[in-house]
């Protein structure tokens, strides 16, 4: 059994640095190191003996958004399991069980939901109660799809609804971020709407600013989700990124995330997927490393998909589409091209916009 402790209290006197390069070659681009303030002063008790958590796979950057701009996915993720364990030491958490993916570490240090169960533990003040988490792994690593996103996202969630929800929404980000920031890069766009649900805008890091993107309720939004059988790791798609601009691409991104976020507030399907096709700053480093991307958005487009690009850091590529039927279709011919294109074997799937976000799934009452 890996267990870890929680390090000593400090007061709450959050710290920021921005000295650590997205790409250390390339001194241009900062990343954000905070401390986890202490939010709860007084140990709040454990609500429930046991939860169990869900929390949604994610598209982060949608094209022209790097970084601050992400949405989540419906009907596909992570579960968390936790319950207050007798057997681990007051203040610890233990890993004791992950399923659905053999390459995970127990150690909560190097797990994702460790990592973000122990920072919120830690915001909470937990010190009087262990804690076991077990983790059901629904998202495959390294998909594009917010993975370590997911887990982390449930974790979190997992450990505030045991101690009665005292922690916010932006608390619970921040925790989740301490995990996105050691696998892959200090960026909140898969954990905020994992967490989140629905679209959301990274307004700022420093202090962390998120405003929630109301896509109307009335209408449906579909997703096309195509991954191949080909490893893209964060990091690796992150130091193939340029440290600078020119101003010409920076008006050009800026102004089509705004027609981007326009679009999502009002609903317009064709303004959205033309935005989201629109990326000329990222996408264009990206694509030429993943065999057939290119190829790929160009069969989703032919096949009446209002946009595409590639999901994250990729593999996976994302369309947006009106209907399940459009999306089967331009499914199939995405799959074909991949084949194709990048001799890569790929699987498609159709999915709705998550509107809801992590959340507690089952709960066993003290
Ligand atoms: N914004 C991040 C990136 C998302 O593109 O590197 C990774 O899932």
């Amino acid at each position: 059994m890996a267990i870890c402790f929680l390090s000593p209290l400090k007061p709450i006197t959050p710290t920021t640095s921005l000295t650590t390069n997205l790409n250390p070659k390339k001194p241009n681009i900062l990343r954000c190191n905070f401390s986890l303030p202490i939010i709860t002063t007084t140990e709040p008790e454990p609500v429930f003996t046991s939860v169990r958590s869900f929390a949604p796979a994610t598209v982060a950057n949608l094209g022209p958004g790097f970084d601050f701009l992400g949405c989540a996915v419906d009907g596909l993720g992570d579960f968390v399991s936790l319950r207050v364990d007798p057997s681990v030491h007051p203040g610890e958490l233990s890993i004791s069980d992950i399923s659905g993916t053999k390459n995970l570490s127990k150690n909560p240090l190097n797990n994702c939901a460790g990592i973000a169960a122990i920072a919120t533990m830690k915001m909470l003040n937990i010190r009087s109660v262990g804690l076991s988490l077990s983790l059901e792994k629904g998202l495959p690593l390294g998909s594009g799809l917010g993975s370590s996103a997911a887990s982390a996202a449930a974790a979190a969630v997992a450990v505030n609804e045991l101690f009665g929800k005292k922690l916010e929404v932006k608390d619970l980000v921040l925790a989740g971020l301490e995990s996105e920031a050691k696998v892959s890069g200090y960026h909140a766009d898969n954990i905020a709407p994992a967490i989140m649900g629905g679209f959301v805008l990274i307004r700022s890091y420093d202090p962390l600013e998120l405003m929630s993107l109301q896509f109307p309720v009335e209408k449906d939004l579909i997703f096309v989700l195509v991954s191949p059988d080909f490893e893209a790791p964060t990091k690796k798609m992150r130091a193939a990124l340029p440290a600078e601009i020119g101003m010409s691409h920076h008006v050009w991104n800026c102004s089509q995330a705004g027609a981007l976020v326009a679009s999502v507030l009002q609903g317009d399907l064709v303004g959205l997927g033309k935005a989201l096709s629109s990326d000329k700053i990222v996408e264009p480093k990206r694509a030429p490393l993943i065999p057939g991307m290119v190829g790929v958005k160009k069969a989703a487009l032919e096949a009446g998909a209002f946009g595409c690009t590639i999901s994250g850091a990729g593999p996976t590529a994302v369309a947006v589409v009106g209907s399940e039927d459009r999306g089967m279709e331009v499914g199939e011919r995405m799959v074909e091209a991949f084949w194709k294109e990048g001799n890569l074997k790929a699987v498609a799937m159709v999915k709705r916009l998550d509107r809801v976000g992590a959340r507690l799934v089952g709960s066993v009452p003290r």
